[in-house]
């Protein structure tokens, strides 16, 4: 029970990494605020946890990253409610990332970069913005960013999902410092290869197959390996650590390029 007691809030948590977090906090003890796109269907989530979980899950909230005001009034619902925030996980991203013209430098359109930047960005930054007031009225509190390991890794694409993520890794050390002394935590999860429903949609087969090639802990990620690592930056285990990212990757990219095609 590394939670009881806190108070929550999970954006985007009705599917993959943001919904196995929801279930791992509320195992935890936490009393959780869901933040998400489809209420109803976050209403239906919250409905199945109350048998194990009786009011632990405290309300479901409408939160948009694509519109903006609701990132401000969702948080301030929850705060309103609750009268504190302790933990608060940054997972929902918006914008054109499945965009077609998400590949290289220069085929990129700047109307695709800047809204890949305002959707990863823009929206984590907007959530910091209005929840760290909102903590240190309460004493402090962790936020996690869920970041992703091609934010420290170069590729041949999704150039500016990749360069979004770096800077939200760089928000996370700025927060770490700016509000450390008045109890603000603030880490990011680098999250690999990780089966959702985003990475079934996106990324084929080959793609899969490519990457395990160069994974040591050979299989693909599942949000519970997300979720154990959030939750641990998330409570007070992780308390005398701040502005950290880790990644949770089974180690890809790890050993030299040539471990991948001569290791079967
Ligand atoms: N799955 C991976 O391999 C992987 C790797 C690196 C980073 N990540 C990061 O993890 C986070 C979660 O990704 P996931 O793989 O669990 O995705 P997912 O598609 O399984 O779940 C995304 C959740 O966000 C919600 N959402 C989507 N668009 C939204 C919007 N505009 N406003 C509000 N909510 C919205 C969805 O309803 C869903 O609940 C993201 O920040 C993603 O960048 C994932």
């Amino acid at each position: 029970m590394r939670c009881k007691g806190k108070i929550a809030l999970v954006t985007g948590c009705t599917n993959g990494i943001g919904k196995e977090t929801m279930y791992k906090l509320l195992e935890e003890g936490a009393d959780v605020y869901m933040l998400v796109r489809r209420v109803e269907y976050g209403e239906e989530l919250a409905k199945e946890t109350e048998g194990k979980y009786p009011g632990k899950v405290r309300k479901v909230i409408y939160f948009q990253c694509n519109k903006l005001e609701t990132i401000e009034s969702a948080i301030k619902t929850a705060y309103e409610d609750a009268g504190r925030i302790d933990i608060f996980i940054n997972n929902a991203i918006g914008g054109p990332t499945m965009a077609k013209d998400n590949t290289t430098v220069v085929d990129t359109s700047h109307e695709t970069c800047m809204g890949i930047m305002e959707g990863i960005l823009g929206v984590s930054a907007e959530c910091c913005r209005v929840v760290i007031p909102l903590m240190i009225k309460g004493g402090g509190g962790s936020i996690v960013n869920v970041s992703s390991s091609t934010s420290v890794q170069a590729d041949v694409s999704r150039t500016y999902y990749g360069v979004a993520k770096a800077a939200l890794n760089m928000l996370t050390q700025q927060i770490a410092v700016q509000y450390g002394r008045q109890g603000i935590r603030c880490n990011a999860v680098l999250p690999g290869f990780t089966v959702s429903q985003a990475t079934e949609r996106a990324l084929p087969e080959e793609f899969k197959e490519a990457w395990l090639k160069h994974t040591l802990i050979r299989r693909l990620g599942e949000p519970r390996d997300q979720a154990n690592a959030i939750v641990f930056f998330a409570s007070d285990e992780s308390s005398w650590i701040t502005g950290q990212l880790m990644e949770v990757c089974g180690g890809y990219g790890l050993a030299a390029p040539m471990f991948g095609d001569i290791v079967e």
